[in-house]
């Protein structure tokens, strides 16, 4: 689906929407999205990576704790297979075949970490996967340029999270393997604006 126009937002709004969907990893998206079931887009914002996947054999929920985002989203992909949802009871009363959570990690504090992914791991069918992509702490010229615009965000009220923090690349796949997930690939990408990582974590069968 292309990206919709969120003509109701504010240019702001507008704004961040369109760099965002610019600088989305698609190719990864495209090689480990689940091809079909049900999907849950865990702090999906606007829609963007819902927005990329949605299709007749996907059933995807979007969960995200800003409601403005929610709404903005449901107004411009709610459908038939397609919704949004500020509610942890909502996401929580059905299972899912993959979870998708891109860049969202970094707003929850660490002390919450183990309890979500042991959430996770109970919402997703066996077999199911979590499709993880956060920015790496690698201390580069690029990582300290995300770490600036992602404080600039907060400073402007433009993201809600309770914390900017990032890790290293153990960090992710400790937490994963700690919570009885299996990791299946690890993805690792730089650019002279980002480095990041992405891991396909298997709920075993
Ligand atoms: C950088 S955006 C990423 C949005 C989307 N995943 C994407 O890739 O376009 C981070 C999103 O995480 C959401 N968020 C922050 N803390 C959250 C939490 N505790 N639970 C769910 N979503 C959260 C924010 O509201 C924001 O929409």
């Amino acid at each position: 689906m292309p990206v919709p126009r969120y003509a109701d937002q504010p240019a702001l709004a507008r704004l961040q929407i369109r760099l965002r969907s610019r600088c989305l990893p698609y190719d990864l998206l495209d090689r480990h999205a689940a091809a079909e079931g049900d999907l849950l887009d865990y702090g999906c914002g606007y829609g963007l990576v819902t927005a990329h996947l949605a299709n007749d054999k996907r059933r995807i929920l979007g969960y995200d704790i800003d409601p403005d985002r929610v709404a903005a989203a449901e107004r411009a992909l709610g459908s038939d297979g397609v919704s949004f949802t500020t509610s942890l009871d909502e996401v929580a009363a059905r299972t899912y075949d993959q979870i998708l959570m891109l860049d969202v990690l970094y707003l929850i504090p660490d002390e919450l970490h183990d309890a979500l992914f042991q959430q996770f791991f109970t919402w997703l069918r066996p077999g199911g996967s979590l499709l993880l992509k956060e920015t790496l702490h690698t201390g580069s010229l690029a990582y300290r340029l995300v770490v600036a615009e992602e404080l600039l965000l907060r400073a402007l009220g433009r993201t809600k999270g309770q914390v900017v923090r990032f890790h290293q690349e153990g960090y992710y796949r400790a937490l994963a393997e700690r919570e009885g997930f299996e990791i299946e690939t690890a993805t690792r990408r730089a650019s002279l604006t980002n480095e990041w990582g992405a891991w396909l974590c298997r709920r075993p069968g």
